[in-house]
């Protein structure tokens, strides 16, 4: 089993450094879900990361950055559009990344050979840490298998991805629990003096506007091959059948065997009678606190066996976007 350490303990800092500038592999905690790291500026490190989450080549990866400013480390600032910089300045650290024309330290490996690099700085202490003390941009995608769930605990990446990761940072909970808002820019990716929402996350979209002033439109499919496995109609899949219900059509009669997932909110007054398990992600209503426990739960959800997981959406407001938008890719088949 990989070996897991305290966050923010200096010493096991300083040995996740060391890994990184020598290759390796470190799973590390993110405000958004954890993540599993490389040098972005090592191809042979950035290969390690496809080969353990078993990620087909042609999905790219976001690249961390310990502040704002180191953003012409990975970036070509010559040819950066200038609502990207301020969508970068004014909302990092957070939840959020930006794709920007890719600058040439980068390898082509991170990007899986397009133009444009994803970038984020992450809002979390032992991520920023990790960042400085290596010294290095990391690529990290979310810690987790191709298409599985995506890890908000240092035992999910332990489930997950076992010894192909040479240490676990365990930073406790993830505190948004779902991964960043990722916005495109650029001739590419977005109309002129907008940015494209490529994935629904963390941030919404009408927060992002309200903070920077930068127009934003959903994210078109521009390119042949899907731009983010967000847009892979199936993506944050537990292994269990997961169905969406009408919530105008609540089902009535016994369940004993499938699970109730209410995303906020209560749920029905029958629900506890209904159905074998009941699970309710956010009992007083707030969306932050449903996206905080959307893939642990799942996960707990899907270790039972049952035949089946039905789901009462909440309203796609603020994060909530987000969160309906993970339970629709869960529920495609
Ligand atoms: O919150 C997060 O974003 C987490 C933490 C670890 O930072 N990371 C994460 O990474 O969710 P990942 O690899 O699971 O998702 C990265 C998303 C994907 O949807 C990917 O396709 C998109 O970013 N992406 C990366 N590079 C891109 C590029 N050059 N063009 C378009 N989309 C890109
Ligand atoms: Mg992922």
């Amino acid at each position: 089993m990989a070996r897991i350490r305290p966050a923010l303990d200096p010493d096991a800092l300083a040995e996740a450094a060391d890994i990184l500038r020598s290759g390796g592999l470190v799973a590390m905690p993110t405000e958004t879900v954890y993540g599993l790291a490389a040098n972005a500026l090592d191809p042979r490190a950035v290969e390690r990361i496809f080969e353990a989450k078993r990620r087909p080549g042609f999905d790219p990866l976001i690249v961390h950055l310990a502040a704002a400013d180191e953003l012409g480390r990975v970036a070509r600032m010559d040819e950066l559009p200038e609502e990207a910089r301020r969508v970068a300045f004014g909302c990092w650290p957070g939840s959020i990344t930006v794709v920007v024309p890719k600058g040439d330290a980068v390898s082509d490996r991170v990007t899986s050979g397009l133009p444009d690099v994803a970038v984020r700085v992450p809002d979390h202490p032992a991520a920023l840490a990790l960042l400085r003390a290596a010294g290095v941009p990391l690529a990290a995608p979310s810690a987790n298998l191709f298409g599985q769930l995506s890890p908000t605990r240092a035992e999910h990446v332990a489930d997950g991805l076992g010894d192909a990761v040479d240490l676990i940072l365990d930073g406790g909970p993830c505190t948004h629990g779902v991964e960043s808002t990722v916005v495109g820019f650029g001739p590419r990716l977005a109309p002129p003096g907008h940015g494209a929402v490529l994935r629904h996350g963390g941030l919404p979209m009408e927060a992002i506007i309200a903070r920077t002033g930068v127009p934003l439109v959903e994210g078109v499919r521009v390119l042949e091959r899907p731009l983010a496995p967000g847009q892979l109609a199936r993506h944050y899949a537990p292994r269990t059948p997961l169905r969406l219900l009408d919530p105008n059509a609540i089902p009535t009669s016994p369940a004993p065997d499938r699970a109730l997932l209410v995303a906020a909110g209560p749920g029905p007054d029958h629900a506890d009678t209904t159905w074998g398990v009941v699970a309710r992600l956010a009992p007083g209503g707030d969306l932050r606190e449903a996206a905080h426990h959307l893939f642990a739960t799942l996960r707990e959800l899907d270790r039972r066996g049952l035949a089946g997981i039905d789901v009462i959406p909440c309203s796609e407001d603020g994060v909530g976007r987000a969160l309906v938008d993970r339970l629709r890719r869960a529920a495609a088949r």
